[in-house]
């Protein structure tokens, strides 16, 4: 090219080229790369042809080649602000991501289905604290003071400094049971009333395929006047028809020892997997062992501030995962804590 002929009107037709090029492009990208072309080649080399020139020219050719390379500087931020914007675009027709969604434990799923039960009958849904004292898992539910029971149930108790000097209402343990809710809402609640307390309990026990230091117990408690046991045989028998979506299981009564009931019971259901003809899950005796339950006792009343001259009911605990258990034929109670997706996943 012979520069020293150039003039304003050349950086016109430049600035033409340059226009033409960059509206034939499609993407931000391309338009990027011509203006760059356009300052660090073409404009470069009208600005070294300057020092051969001179006069009113120079000044002319100098200004308009300033003036067009600011002008594809502004170009080139327009586009890197366009090119941002291409990148935050959303694309509709790439697939979409695959979240994974969680489900109910077994655990969980049976605790909603017990309460829906229970409500229908018109029962509250309660809970009490975990962390608990002494007077309520043991002394308010008329266990004797060093009755061998409360051994038995081999009690998570807390460490506290003199712990032997403290009340039984100081010195704390974790729940062996869900019972001492009973006190608890006695104490506050004038009967009558129905309610259920689900929850977890604990027990320093040592773990196999049928214990577990923690497990998931339901509570019942029925208080009003003249509550008698074909109330708790009516309401029991409802409670596991509806859960076992079976119409035709019958409920035993066996006689039982507890100290917050009297009389006490063992309660069997018809083994609902073979129809009491007898399975490997019933051990073949078409019955199966669901709960412990009985009269309330007069002194758990009174630890409650009921008037047993007035009120009487009766009260039940079952184990949920055993219930679990039996509905899903889960042999290993540990299964349902141990966090294994392969397991967890199946329900
Ligand atoms: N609390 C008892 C346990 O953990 C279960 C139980 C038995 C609860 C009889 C009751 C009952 O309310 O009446 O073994």
């Amino acid at each position: 090219m012979q520069l020293y002929s150039m003039d304003s009107r050349d950086i016109q037709k430049i600035k033409e080229k340059f226009l033409k090029e960059i509206s034939g492009t499609k993407k931000p990208d391309e338009r990027k790369k011509v203006c760059k072309r356009y300052v660090e080649e073409e404009l470069s080399s009208v600005f070294s042809s300057l020092k051969d020139l001179s006069g009113e020219n120079k000044t002319s050719l100098g200004r308009a080649a300033n003036e067009l390379r600011q002008f594809i500087l502004e170009c080139l931020k327009e586009e890197k602000k366009e090119a941002i914007k291409e990148k935050e675009k959303i694309d509709v027709t790439l697939p979409g991501k695959i979240t994974e969604a969680g489900s109910n434990h077994p655990i969980t799923s049976l605790r909603g289905k017990c309460e829906e039960i229970f409500s229908k009958m018109g029962f509250a849904v309660v809970e009490g604290p975990e962390l608990e004292n002494e007077w309520y898992n043991f002394d308010a539910l008329n266990f004797k003071e060093d009755h061998p029971v409360r051994e038995m149930q081999d009690t998570l108790f807390v460490k506290q400094k003199e712990r032997e000097r403290l009340s039984s209402q100081e010195k704390l343990l974790m729940r062996t049971h869900t019972s001492p809710v009973q006190v608890r809402y006695m104490e506050k609640n004038d009967p009558p009333f129905r309610i259920i307390v689900p929850g977890r309990v604990f027990r320093n026990e040592a773990t196999d395929s049928s214990h577990e230091i923690n497990f998931y117990q339901l509570e019942g408690l029925m208080v009003g006047e003249k509550i008698s046991v074909a109330h708790f045989k009516k309401v029991i028998g409802f409670f596991f028809r509806q859960l076992f979506e079976e119409e035709k299981i019958s409920i035993r009564l066996r006689p039982s020892f507890f100290p917050f009931t009297e009389p006490s019971f063992e309660v069997d259901v018809s083994c609902s997997i073979c129809s009491g003809k007898g399975c490997s899950v019933c051990s073949r005796t078409g019955w199966i062992e669901v709960m412990g339950a009985g009269m309330v006792h007069p002194n758990v009343l009174r630890s409650g501030k009921v008037d047993p001259g007035k009120f009487n009911g009766f009260a039940f605990g079952v184990g949920l995962d055993r219930i679990a258990m039996i509905q899903h034929k889960i042999d290993d109670i540990r299964l349902f804590y141990g966090g294994d997706l392969r397991f967890l996943k199946q329900f």
